[in-house]
């Protein structure tokens, strides 16, 4: 039988700090008129000081293991755009958090496509017997990048963390993991970046001026990439486990621009409703979103076992995917917090609580 990787849980974790549209409006030239009418985006979570990449991992993988009822995996993959150090990776920082041993763990650069790359990573380390079951994170602490007075980009991007845990299974199973595609264009490489910081600037011995470290972007060209790789990685990816689109139950795309999720749904002819959205409340976590998304949505009940889910995202690089999978069956259900008390760490809440005190209480699902 093929062996595939199945989705065995799901967890993610936010900082408590909420900064809104009108708190940005107090600092540079915009309003929440502006943000919430050209993104849909209504505030975001950012980070303390202190708080690292890591601790948002550690406090997701903790909820997406519990959520497996796990408390061993195989290995430990992150996608982030954010580590907590350049050398070395977060993934062997996660699982020391963890508690999870010497196991193999390391991190994967797609910025926000990772979570796909890192979906494939773990799938792939499944499929290859290197491990039974795999604790797959995406985790951002993105606005520490980010100029804080920079209209630009300050309104999009939030801080989160999101992970799910995969075990090795059979494609019949709900939570199957049924197909994926993943691409890049390295020529776009100049559309999204941090320009100093890495070795092309370090190698000149010079300072990089401040502002390098900072995250730029070509906003209105990315979102014109977005849309189509989109679009294509979907319909590749549909084709490959041989979906038809009226047969996808749920489009949970990457969380960057409420107008990129509608231009999507659209132009895949998905009804707009059946599109995931969390992005009013949490901005575009890179890497952390779509496990975010899905996570919140597990919370709300959104998702019954056997659902088709297709998954899609793009980011810098240029790089983009697309992944389709079945809701499984969690029989634990999501975090409800009825296990041992959680240690999360200062100032780190679970999004599906903030969403279920918010949107639809424990008892409503
Ligand atoms: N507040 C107020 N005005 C702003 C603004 C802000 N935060 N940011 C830009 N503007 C202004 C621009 O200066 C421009 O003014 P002008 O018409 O006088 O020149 C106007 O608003 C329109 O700017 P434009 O860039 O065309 O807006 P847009 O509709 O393309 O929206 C983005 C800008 C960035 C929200 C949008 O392009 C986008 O979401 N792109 C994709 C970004 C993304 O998702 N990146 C991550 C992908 S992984």
């Amino acid at each position: 039988m093929t062996r595939v990787a199945v989705l065995a849980g799901t967890g993610s974790a936010v900082p408590a700090r909420v900064v809104t549209n009108e708190q940005l409006a107090g600092r540079m030239d915009t309003s929440d008129d502006w943000i919430r009418s050209r993104t849909g985006i209504a505030e975001r979570r950012m980070v303390e000081p202190g708080t690292a990449t890591s601790d948002l991992a550690v406090a997701a993988g903790r909820r997406a293991l519990r959520s497996a009822g796990l408390h061993r995996v195989g290995a430990v993959v992150v996608a982030t755009a954010t580590p907590d150090y350049q050398c070395p990776a977060t993934g062997p920082i996660v699982a020391a958090g963890l508690g999870l041993g010497e196991i193999p763990a390391f991190d994967v650069g797609a910025v926000c496509s990772g979570f796909l790359y890192a979906l494939a990573t773990g799938s792939g380390l499944i499929a290859s017997g290197v491990a039974e079951q795999v604790l797959v994170v995406g985790a951002e602490a993105f606005t520490t990048i980010i100029d804080p007075t920079d209209r630009n980009t300050a309104p999009l991007f939030g801080d989160g963390a999101g992970a799910v845990v995969l075990r090795a299974g059979d494609p019949e199973e709900p939570g199957a993991l049924l197909g994926l595609n993943l691409g890049s264009d390295g020529l776009l490489a100049d559309l999204i970046m941090v320009p100093a910081g890495g070795s092309r600037q370090r190698s000149h011995g010079n300072v990089a001026a401040p502002e390098d470290h900072y995250f730029t972007m070509r906003g209105r060209e990315v979102f014109k990439h977005a849309v189509r790789r989109m679009e294509e990685s979907s319909r590749t990816v549909l084709e490959q486990v041989g979906w038809q689109l009226a047969e996808v139950d749920w489009l949970v795309a990457h969380q960057a621009n409420i107008r990129i999720l509608h231009a999507v749904a659209d132009q895949l002819r998905l009804p707009r409703e059946r599109a995931v959205a969390n992005l009013d409340r949490y901005g575009n976590t890179s890497a952390a979103s779509i496990p975010l998304a899905l996570d919140e949505a597990a919370g709300r009940g959104l998702f019954t076992p056997g659902d088709r889910i297709l998954l899609t995202a793009f980011g810098a690089g240029a790089t983009w995917g697309a992944a389709a999978l079945t809701w499984p069956d969690l029989s634990n259900g999501p975090d409800l917090g009825n296990g041992p008390a959680l240690s999360n760490g200062p100032g780190l809440s679970s999004a599906w609580e903030l969403a279920a005190a918010a949107m639809v209480g424990p008892a409503q699902l």
